[in-house]
């Protein structure tokens, strides 16, 4: 006995307009009932005020404030830490069937919410119906797969025994972790990472991005509506000042939790080895950063496939993903054949609104499309311009508008073959041969995604085995990894490899204890 397998949670067919009224429906509903509100800290379910509050504001146009949000103070995180250290003391002998109970039930919760949970998405983000859709469906299914895997791990595992001794081998959690997330990813990642903290028997700080603070404030709400203890999360919002490096070096924590860039992955991992005064552990760190992914297409491949995966892997969200796909690089007799394909189908793109669900929507906020403007007046200089190149202007609305952007001829060396942009800018870099090819998708201090196109039996192991990343997709495009089937995660500086939604995730957020029991 035990639960079922379980199926993807299937994503709204929106081209049926009773589908697509009813997501229109929902964003009336987010805006009468949210927008305007300030939302508090939850300090073992208590609600606290902060020191003043912060502005949540609409990336499709940042003159518009959606909602606002807790400044915790030191004072605040203190109780935080504090608080989910005491609730670690009863939820680390919780029964495994209860907290697998409660995941279930709020897979339930969420499935009956989908549509206001993507308007709130959307509102926070910009992301369009259907990048928000996919994500909550996403969350909906690491609810299923944390409850299946919370009863797998609790079964220990089988040891060679003795003629006198009993044996066994069990995992214990470790304490208080803490759950860094971005902005990108606001519910699945964040989710992810306290699911598998709390399936474990951990307690979790959760400190989601300050962007996008409602899509997780709304899970830890539906966590609690689903019989979650409320000591077990501590919910904090602010300012990195606060939140930031105090949390990472606090002494009770045990364990942290990262997604996010590779500048503040890095500043983690070592703030984190440093013991502090009265610390009894060494903590531990699971980071998961950047990408700058690959899509790798030989001669021999379907090139209007190719193209297409490419296309959806490289503007899908304004290429605000770290599985995004930033490079092609294609054989050269196949080259200029995909480039005009890729650059074809990217100019039918309409750049707009996301709450319209425009193909693309705005980037994050200002400053990134000024960095991202950045990488594209200096990529000007150095490679061909094929289309985009620009700002889109938006009537009457503020918000970071970019053109998907492509360059072809580029170079290896260049920061657009090397850095990650995060944004709708992709490179092409032609490969002399396909071995070759493999080279360059090598040729990176990253390793997540990777997509390879070829028909032959023959390269296609060879790129299983060549290839350096954590989600290497053959014949298909390198975003949309799905909860219990692609475990996400990558090599290199892409991070610590820890594998969210796969087989072993649970592991990093547990210790090993061997009980031997002489008869
Ligand atoms: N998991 C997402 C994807 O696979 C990225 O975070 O696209």
């Amino acid at each position: 006995a035990g639960l079922l397998p379980f199926e993807h949670e299937p994503y709204f067919p929106y081209a049926d307009p009773a589908v697509a009224q009813a997501q229109r429906d929902a964003f009336r509903l987010v805006r009468e009932r949210y927008v305007g509100r300030t939302f508090p800290l939850l300090l073992s379910g208590q609600e606290a005020q902060g020191e003043g509050t912060f502005e949540v504001r609409n990336p499709a146009d940042t003159a518009e404030v959606v909602w606002h949000f807790q400044k915790a103070t030191p004072a605040q995180l203190e109780q935080a830490v504090q608080n989910a250290k005491t609730a670690f003391e009863s939820w680390r002998f919780s029964d495994p069937l209860q907290r697998a109970s409660i995941f279930k039930r709020a897979a339930g919760l969420l499935r009956a919410r989908r549509m206001e949970l993507n308007a709130v998405m959307t509102l926070e983000n910009g992301k369009n119906w259907i990048e928000a859709d996919g994500e909550v469906a996403e969350s909906v299914d690491h609810f299923e797969v944390f409850a299946r895997e919370t009863l797998r791990w609790a079964q220990g595992k089988p040891v060679s025994p003795m003629p006198d001794e009993h044996v066994t081998t069990v995992y214990e959690p470790l304490g208080v972790v803490a759950v860094i997330s971005p902005w990108n990813y606001p519910s699945a990642i964040p989710l992810g990472m306290a699911l598998g903290a709390l399936a474990a028997g951990n307690t979790v700080v959760w400190k989601p991005a300050s962007e996008t603070p409602l899509s997780s404030y709304l899970l830890v709400e539906l966590l609690f509506q689903a019989g979650l203890p409320r000591d077990v999360i501590q919910f904090v919002t602010g300012t990195d000042d606060v939140l930031g490096d105090p949390l990472v070096d606090h002494r009770d924590v045990r364990m942290i939790a990262f997604t996010g860039s590779k500048e503040i992955g890095c500043r983690i991992s070592e703030r984190a080895a440093k013991v502090q005064p009265g610390q009894r552990w060494l903590k531990r760190v699971i980071a998961e950063m950047g990408g700058k992914d690959p899509t790798i297409v030989l001669a021999d491949a379907d090139l209007d496939d190719a193209a297409a995966g490419i296309v959806a892997a490289a503007f899908g969200y304004s290429g605000q993903k770290c599985s995004a796909c930033s490079r092609v690089i294609a054989e050269d007799s196949v080259y200029g054949a995909l480039l005009e394909k890729v650059v074809a189908r990217t100019r039918q793109l309409k750049v707009g609104l996301p709450e319209d669900n425009a193909d693309l929507g705005p980037v994050i906020h200002g400053g990134s499309a000024k960095r991202i403007m950045e990488y594209v007046q200096g990529g000007k200089g150095r490679a061909r311009l094929c289309c985009g190149g620009e700002r889109a202007s938006m009537e009457g609305r503020e918000g970071g508008y970019v053109q998907p952007t492509i360059f072809a001829d580029v170079e290896p060396h260049d920061p657009l073959f090397q850095e990650e942009i995060f944004g709708p800018v992709l490179a092409f870099t032609r490969a002399k041969d396909w071995q070759h090819a493999i080279d360059l998708a090598n040729d990176s201090e990253y390793g997540l995604t990777a997509a390879f196109y070829s028909r032959d039996p023959a390269k296609i192991a060879e790129a299983r085995k060549r290839i350096h990343v954590g989600n290497l997709y053959i014949n298909r495009k390198c975003t949309g990894a799905l909860s219990g089937t692609h475990a996400f995660g990558g090599y290199g500086m892409s991070g610590t490899n820890a594998k969210v939604g796969g087989p072993d995730y649970l592991f990093w957020f547990l210790q090993t204890k061997t009980v031997a029991q002489k008869y």
